[in-house]
């Protein structure tokens, strides 16, 4: 891939690029919607991402390209960075992290051409927005001489997507692109937020099945829980659901309306299904693991809402199949991907025949992707 995006940049831009970063995908493992609710949650960094490279230039603008299209996205580095929509619109992550730098009390480079590769497919539910602004943020450091804490290159990505994007995610993503590490799952606490990595058992085996399915009102719906879970901690006296024990929410149920005790259950138990998962895998047992895995999805159907028929299909035809401990939709939901924990013998035949069930009831099958654990964003 290295050699690959050396020779796209010197044949778009007559020169070799300076610096190059990669970071990788994710897969949220478990602790859904947990995250900005000051809650825990484990993630996956993947074999898979996205690739910048760059290389100054004398004359202060910023040129921006990728391999998906021919054109550029000039912007000065003179002024300040306004948002883009339309076919331009993917600049608005590394743009978003420029944005950032002064915030965050460093220095915006001058000049520079960037390229953009990506072996990992976008909307399959998998941040290839948090890989882009991981990997954009450690190339435009490494070419204007700085560094930072992973720690705060982490949230720095993250203030990019909220305040410059506009998406209110949590630290997840970025935080498992940014610590992630090969046959290791990211833990965060996200109140911190703090990161640690816990081992994943030799026999673990992933598989992702994308619907290519989202929901018209993704965004808004992302929102909506964000607020629903904001007004069920309020109504609750707490700063965030994460302060409130699953027996304390029960004894409260009186005092929530029926959607919003809902939402609270769903997080209240999901922040204790993570630290079940924790102790599962150091355990070594992988059975317990897929049967919180798949509480995980029941809860998101159930309660939080955050599920489709697709995804209830795979997950239905995925937990009856041999060889697979557990699975679940991964990420925000409505729409997008299912994973599922697996042992080494679920191979590419049984896959695939979860994948035409699926297309006989969907009418076309969804994207297989076996994926690794790789490690986090780095320069290479
Ligand atoms: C998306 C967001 C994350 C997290 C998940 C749901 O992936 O980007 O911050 O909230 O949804 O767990």
């Amino acid at each position: 891939m290295k050699a690959a995006l050396t020779e796209k940049f010197l044949a778009r831009f007559g020169r070799a690029p300076a610096v190059i970063a990669r970071a990788p995908g994710r897969i949220e493992f478990i602790g859904n919607h947990t995250d900005y609710n000051g809650g825990t949650v484990l993630g996956a960094s993947i074999d898979r991402g996205v690739w910048v490279a760059a290389a100054a230039r004398g004359d202060g603008q910023w040129r921006f390209a990728t391999e998906a299209s021919a054109g550029l996205v000039e912007v000065s580095s003179a002024a300040s960075p306004a948002r883009h929509s339309g076919p331009g619109s993917w600049v608005n992550y590394p743009l978003g992290v420029l944005a950032a730098f002064p915030p965050f009390g460093l220095r915006l480079p001058g000049g520079f051409d960037c390229l953009v590769l990506s072996d990992l497919p976008s909307g399959a539910g998998l941040s290839s927005s948090a890989a882009l602004e991981l990997a954009s943020a450690l190339a435009f450091l490494a070419l204007s001489g700085q560094d930072a804490p992973r720690a705060s290159l982490v949230q720095l990505c993250r203030h990019a997507e909220n305040n410059f994007v506009g998406v209110p995610c949590g630290i997840l993503d970025q935080g498992v692109s940014g610590f992630g590490r090969r046959d290791h799952l990211v833990y965060i606490d996200c109140r911190g937020p703090s990161f640690a990595t816990v081992p994943l058992p030799a026999a673990a085996r992933f598989w992702v099945f994308n619907t290519h399915t989202k929901h018209a009102l993704v965004d808004g719906l992302y929102a909506a829980r964000h607020r629903e879970c904001l007004a069920a901690a309020a109504q609750l006296g707490v700063a965030a659901l994460a302060a409130v024990t699953p027996a304390a929410l029960a004894a409260a149920r009186a005092s929530l309306p029926p959607v919003e005790f809902r939402r609270a259950q769903h997080v209240v138990d999901e922040i204790a299904r993570v630290e079940a998962t924790v102790a599962a895998l150091r355990a070594g047992d992988l059975a317990a693991v897929g049967r919180l895995l798949t509480a995980s999805h029941r809860s998101s159907q159930h309660q939080f809402e955050n599920s489709t028929p697709e995804l209830d299909f795979l997950v239905d035809q995925l937990v009856a199949a041999p060889h697979v401990h557990g699975a679940r939709l991964t990420g925000g939901g409505f729409g997008g991907a299912v994973m599922a924990l697996t042992t080494p013998d679920f191979g590419a035949a049984q896959a695939a025949g979860v994948a035409a069930a699926y297309a006989a009831n969907f009418g076309r099958p969804p994207e297989v992707l076996p994926a690794q654990t790789g490690d986090g964003a780095a320069l290479q």
